[in-house]
């Protein structure tokens, strides 16, 4: 099937649902014709009248659950600080784990709810979730059990992630911490059973090549995946590590190098761009998204919504990659769905998202527009008219 056929919909076409799952793709009218007018049956026409249809998106990265608020920080970027000068001086991660671990659970439930109803809003109907604002053993299982019943509670998928490793807790040196990591935090995570897959913070000023490989390795041996945050600052080698310990996907990778990228290919680790964080940052965009299609090296495109780059938005992620970076809006629509949804496999229950096939999840949102295009040509705004998961029309949209 070509990616045209499995990826989008337009000129009439409608989807026949029935219990969450795809039944039929066929033109609205026939579909109308032969399904549309029993009440009683379970089945559903989705008749679009002449929108186009795409697959809900997959946001394969984000750190969804957290507190507090970092707004001033851009003011500080403006007087001349970077990431790092902040970071040292008590802004940045630290800041947000403070306020984080001061949180009631039930607080931090709400701000989830929240920000998954603009997702799902903006047509994300898969993300993953990572912890991170924790960094001890049990502020790290509260934010993975709230990952957890945010799954359970929303129509949202949650794909958990556990980052305890994405900054030092202030009481700790990081050999000491990298330690913890290893011997408790990591078996508490596995024991709770929630986390489908590990994270690293792996740059130079956080965790070592050298650390994020010890991670890695034990959270393997307990069969836990990894995921990377890697090359977001410098070429740290942190993709090069992620192919050669073949995890599934290295994320950032902004400062990798060509050759890092090719063993990527090789390997079968995903490279994630998230340009809306160089973009929030100031920075240039960084992201090869042009020689990635010429050497047929898969990527992802994924939102990073974390405290500095607030935005839970694909389209606008979309917007970046087309009007900034070279991709057409097909080939971005690949980059927000298919290929996300295939890093999420281990732990998808039931058919993997990402397109609209016969059999596959019922997953999908209506543009508004006749065009597949539209999808990534309105930043600022929403090109998504409805939203459809698992065969269930949600209210959040005109
Ligand atoms: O992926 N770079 C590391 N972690 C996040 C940012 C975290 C923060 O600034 O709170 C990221 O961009
Ligand atoms: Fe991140």
């Amino acid at each position: 099937m070509s990616d045209k056929e499995s990826l989008c919909l337009e000129g009439g076409q409608g989807i026949l649902v029935s219990e969450g799952t795809v039944q039929n793709i066929s033109q609205s009218e026939e579909l109308l014709h032969e399904y549309g007018k029993d009440e009683d049956s379970n089945l559903r026409v989705y008749d679009c009248k002449g929108k186009a249809i795409i697959p809900g998106f997959v946001d394969c990265h984000t750190h969804l659950v957290w507190g507090g608020d970092r707004a001033n920080e851009m003011q500080l970027r403006h007087s001349g600080l970077t990431y790092t000068d902040i970071a040292e001086r008590g802004g940045g991660i630290q800041k947000t784990v403070d306020f984080t671990r001061s949180m009631p659970s039930s607080r931090l439930v709400q701000l989830g709810e929240k920000r998954i109803a603009r997702a799902l809003k903006f047509g994300s109907t898969t993300i993953e979730c990572k912890s991170g604002y924790g960094l001890s053993v049990d502020s790290e299982l509260k934010l993975l059990e709230i990952n957890q019943s945010l799954g359970q509670n929303t129509p949202m998928d949650i794909h958990s992630t556990w980052l305890g490793a994405h900054d030092v807790p202030k009481d700790l040196n990081i050999e000491d911490y990298v330690d913890n990591l290893i011997s408790e935090q990591l078996p508490a995570v596995i024991e709770q059973g929630y986390a489908h897959y590990a994270d690293v913070f792996c740059e130079p000023g956080w965790f070592s090549l050298e650390q994020t490989e010890e991670i890695v390795k034990a959270a393997e041996k307990h069969g836990l995946p990894s995921r990377l945050h890697v090359d977001e600052f410098v070429d740290g080698n942190g993709l090069q590590l992620a192919s050669d310990l073949g995890v599934i996907s290295g994320d950032h990778v902004g400062h990798s190098s060509d050759d890092a990228r090719h063993s990527a290919s090789n390997s079968g680790t995903m490279q994630t761009f998230l340009p809306g964080t160089p973009y929030i940052l100031g920075h240039d965009l960084d992201s090869p998204l042009r020689k990635c299609i010429e050497n047929n090296w898969q990527f992802s495109l994924a939102t990073d919504f974390n405290p500095n780059c607030r935005s839970l938005s694909m389209p606008f992620v979309g917007s970046l990659a087309t009007h900034r970076l070279g991709l057409s809006p097909l080939e971005a629509l690949v980059a927000v769905t298919r290929n996300p949804a295939s890093t999420l496999a281990k732990s998808t229950q039931g058919a993997i998202p990402g397109s609209i096939r016969e059999g596959g999840p019922a997953d999908f949102l209506i543009l508004d527009s006749e065009h597949i295009d539209a999808w990534c040509q309105m930043p600022g705004d929403n090109p998504v008219h409805q939203t459809v998961k698992a065969g269930i029309l949600l209210s959040y949209n005109q």
